[in-house]
């Protein structure tokens, strides 16, 4: 089972923007993922055409695909193109399940808040709790911002507010959960959460620069994504880079 994650698109009605998003699907193709799930901030700007095209390039796999919101999407937009497939009865949050064969669940999880860049778990617990106690299969949770401090500077201030809330809820489970992956910071990341493997996936969009403790090195990433490899229970996360 391969599911793939992109994240941060960042379509703003420019051609390069979706020209680094052609280059992630190019390099994907062979791979024919079993699932698509991309973890927020499709746009920036002129969303429903970005949305229409981000659209017709995901259907164009042949692949399901599964989408959250973004802290710089257009939640009306997303609704409209992305809504109906994703189940979503037009009332925030933009939460959404899928099955990817019989032996995995993916579980989309909306933290954003409107108006703001940081996200917040809170509101989506009760919700989470329900479906995490459902006797479904294991469970790969995606969200936009992360749950977790990043440690780039000035990054985790718009972090997924209410993280240990989430985790008690997610330890406290019934349903077995493989781990939890997010965007919003544009690098790719590996540390635990809940107990469990968390990961972020690099962008696609331009990067961000890996800023620890006030050392700078320059941005040289090229867009990128996880693969996700589930295979007799186990879940391995592997980071690409489209050079
Ligand atoms: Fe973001």
């Amino acid at each position: 089972m391969i599911i793939a994650q992109l994240s941060d698109i960042h379509a703003n009605g420019s051609d390069a923007a979706l020209e680094r998003f052609d280059r992630v699907l190019d390099w994907l193709r062979p791979m024919a993922p079993d699932a698509i799930i991309v973890s927020g901030d499709l746009a920036e700007h002129e969303h429903d055409a970005s949305y229409q095209a981000i659209h017709a390039r995901l259907s164009a796999t042949g692949s399901p695909f599964f989408v959250v919101p973004g802290n710089v999407d257009d939640h009306h937009g997303l609704y409209q193109t992305f809504g109906k497939q994703m189940g979503w009865s037009g009332a925030r949050p933009f939460n959404s399940v899928g099955r990817v064969g019989d032996q995995l669940r993916v579980i989309g999880l909306d933290v954003t808040v409107a108006g703001a860049h940081h996200g917040d778990a809170a509101p989506v617990l009760d919700w989470l709790t329900a479906e995490l106690n459902s006797d479904g299969p294991p469970a790969l949770i995606f969200q936009h911002q992360h749950p977790f401090l990043c440690g780039i500077d000035g990054k985790d201030r718009n972090i997924c507010r209410n993280g240990h809330a989430l985790s008690r809820v997610i330890a406290a489970a019934q349903d077995p959960v493989l781990g939890v992956t997010c965007g919003h910071v544009h690098r790719a990341m590996f540390t635990r959460f809940a107990g469990l493997p968390a990961t972020m996936a690099p962008s696609v969009a331009r990067a961000n620069r890996l800023a620890l403790d006030g050392r700078e090195p320059a941005i040289s990433d090229p867009p990128g994504l996880l693969l996700h490899h589930f295979h007799d229970g186990r879940l391995v996360s592997h980071v690409v880079m489209v050079g």
